[in-house]
């Protein structure tokens, strides 16, 4: 029988050798369908098990179980409010009663909620087993892949139990964004755009010129923004792995954004379209210092306003954003820092913000009173 194949892409494979572990992110298109090689070639441990949701191994289970010998998959549910202990839980006993043990190695198949939960599952389980991520939204391609930031939500706080645990590779293949909501997909486009806006105004310009192939989902637009995207998270968190420093750029437009998620219950906005917000309040916030030029400011507003309408604020006072803000993680010794855009690819972190001027800001952006 005669099949078709689109031809593919070479990948595109990037180093990130930080402290704790070097490892390969690997992307190209048809890359689930070229995994088995590259996990032998990494050594990964030979009984695998996948980790993912219902879901997204429905659509896309069957292609990782043709290229690779899999145990049984451990599905487990993905949604936001099931990140937590109990649901690492049933990973864990899946995991004991199928026996797993140090020649094992942990796949993640899914979004961030995913990857967090089996990463830390992969972390803590006989004290640690391999962990190859594949992430199959745009966050979790661009952002929560790399980094080695694993963990679940208390129910008073978000990510507050976890752990730093580097994966052993991570393989993008970007033709499993094919099915993602175009909602979701927005929403990792919000980080994509923290990360041109933070670190390069190639990738800025490249989201705003070439907004219409990558809704489009045309790979040939998306593979150089998810390669520049991971060379910046990979590059940053190599330098500073349990973000003590510069890797706290990457918290630009999330001061805010964690505040706008708290005030409305993690109901109402997807994390990235909280940043959306959160890097529109900073941005207005270093305008009226004179730190950024207006230009950029109105730059990154109309590309925000260019990916579609972002859920309302208007009712959210901004009183009960403040007083969110000073619960947060980024807080050290009582200051709360704030990352700043100076200009489309660089920031500042002060942390002499006062009161007043976010009020200022967050009325700007169109919050209430
Ligand atoms: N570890 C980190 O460094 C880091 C960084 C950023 C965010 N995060 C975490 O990531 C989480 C958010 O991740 P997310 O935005 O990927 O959300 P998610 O994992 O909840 O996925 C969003 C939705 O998309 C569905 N989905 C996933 N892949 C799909 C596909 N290919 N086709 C169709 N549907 C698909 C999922 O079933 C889910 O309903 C948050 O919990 C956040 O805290 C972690
Ligand atoms: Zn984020």
């Amino acid at each position: 029988m005669l099949s078709y194949h689109p031809p593919f892409m070479d990948p595109v494979r990037l180093h990130v050798p930080t402290p704790s572990r070097a490892y390969a992110v690997t992307i190209g298109d048809g890359m689930l369908d070229r995994i088995g090689p590259l996990l032998d070639e990494i050594g990964a441990p030979a009984r695998r098990f996948v980790v993912s949701s219902p879901l997204v191994w429905r659509l896309h289970g069957q292609q990782l179980a043709r290229a690779v010998t899999l145990e049984e998959p451990i599905l487990v549910p993905d949604g936001e409010r099931f990140k937590q202990l109990s649901t690492v839980s049933r990973i864990y006993d899946a995991l004991v009663r199928a026996s797993a043990d140090r020649a094992s190695t942990i796949i993640t198949l899914g979004g961030g909620v995913i990857g967090d939960m089996a990463g830390f599952a992969a972390a803590t389980y006989l004290r640690g087993i391999a962990l190859v991520h594949v992430p199959t939204t745009l966050l979790a391609q661009v952002d929560s892949a790399i980094g080695g930031k694993v963990g679940v939500n208390h129910p008073l706080g978000k990510n507050l139990i976890g752990a730093f645990y580097q994966p052993h590779a991570v393989v993008i293949d970007p033709l499993v964004l094919g099915t993602l909501p175009r909602r979701e997909f927005r929403a990792g486009l919000y980080e994509v755009i923290k990360y041109g806006m933070t670190s390069s105004a190639t990738l800025f310009e490249r989201v705003a010129r070439e907004r219409k192939a990558i809704f489009a989902r045309s790979v040939g637009a998306l593979m150089p923004i998810i390669a520049e995207a991971c060379t910046i998270k990979g590059r940053i968190v190599t330098a500073d792995e349990r973000e003590a420093g510069v890797r706290r750029i990457l918290n630009f437009g999330h001061t805010a954004g964690h505040a706008l998620e708290a005030v409305t219950r993690f109901r109402r906005f997807r994390h990235g379209e909280a940043v959306g917000y959160g890097m529109l309040v900073a941005a207005e916030l270093a305008r009226a210092r004179g730190a950024l030029a207006d230009r950029d400011r109105q730059a990154l507003a109309d590309l925000i306003v260019s990916l579609g309408p972002l859920p309302p604020i208007a009712d959210l006072s901004a009183a009960a954003i403040l007083e969110a803000m000073q619960h947060d993680k980024k807080i050290v010794a009582g200051r709360l820092h704030f990352v700043l855009p100076t200009a489309i690819g660089a920031t500042a972190i002060v942390d002499d913000v006062k009161e007043p001027e976010l009020r200022a800001a967050l009325r700007k952006i169109g919050t209430a009173i």
